[in-house]
């Protein structure tokens, strides 16, 4: 399993991957080889057992959690608690139906797609993986929303497809912790937003001044499974 995190800087960039609780250095290309390789075996699996349109973790309010042997995908309140994850991610993002807002690291699509439904805004999704951009535009064709949401490859590590100052918000849900460059991905996003564009994101991270104990116990597991 995999979990990947950037080092150092300019020219000199490279990511450490831990695969199988091994951790190596890897150059920036075959950081995103793994990576692209990680959601190639894992989307099937996303989509058979957490949720057919959204890879990212969910709010659940009290009593919608899922019992022990119930699968994700099934449970009831798993809409609910997908929508409501969105929604708290994108609100400080202010976006409206005017807005081309770019989903950097957009998934099989589920947020491109619950943007343009809820708010009536152009979306763009972008991502390194070809196999999810398939399933994305097949999902957006099937909404009638072909006019509206696209998707295209790009490595957000590398460049955003877009020109300078042209877009209006940045949403990113559960991706930079894959970049092995973020802050080349947020120099890129500050060129393409237009002057008081926004980026809202959401991402897995460790909080400052975690004990080796606590490290074991909560983000250990996480970069093994
Ligand atoms: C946990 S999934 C989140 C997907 C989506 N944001 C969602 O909420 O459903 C991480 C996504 O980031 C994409 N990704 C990882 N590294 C990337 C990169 N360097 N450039 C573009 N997309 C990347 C993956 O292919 C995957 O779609």
């Amino acid at each position: 399993m995999l979990a990947s995190v950037a080092e150092g800087g300019g020219s000199d960039l490279h990511g450490i991957l831990t695969i199988n609780n091994e951790s190596r250095k890897v150059s920036t290309s075959e950081h995103e080889r793994v990576v692209k390789h990680h959601y190639d075996s894992m989307t099937e699996g996303f989509y058979l057992q957490w949720n057919p349109d959204h890879i990212h973790l969910r709010l659940f309010e009290p009593g919608e959690c899922p019992g022990p042997d119930e699968m994700l995908r099934d449970s009831a309140g798993l809409a609910r608690a997908v929508e409501r994850m969105i929604e708290v991610v994108v609100a400080p993002a202010g976006i409206e139906e005017r807005h081309h807002v770019v989903d950097a690291g957009c998934g099989v699509g589920g947020t491109a797609i619950h943007l343009a439904r809820t708010r009536g805004c152009a979306v763009t999704g972008v991502n390194l993986n070809e196999l999810q951009l398939e399933i994305a535009r097949r999902e957006a064709t099937d909404a009638g929303l072909d006019g509206r949401v696209g998707f295209e490859y790009a490595d957000c590590s590398r460049s955003l497809p877009f020109p300078d100052d042209s877009i209006d918000a940045v949403v990113n849900i559960e991706s930079a912790c894959h970049y092995s460059d973020r802050g080349r991905f947020l120099r890129e996003v500050r060129r393409i937003l237009k002057p008081g564009g926004r980026i809202a994101a959401q991402d897995w991270m460790a909080r400052d001044g975690l004990s080796a104990t606590e490290y074991d116990e909560y983000i250990q597991p996480l970069c093994e499974a």
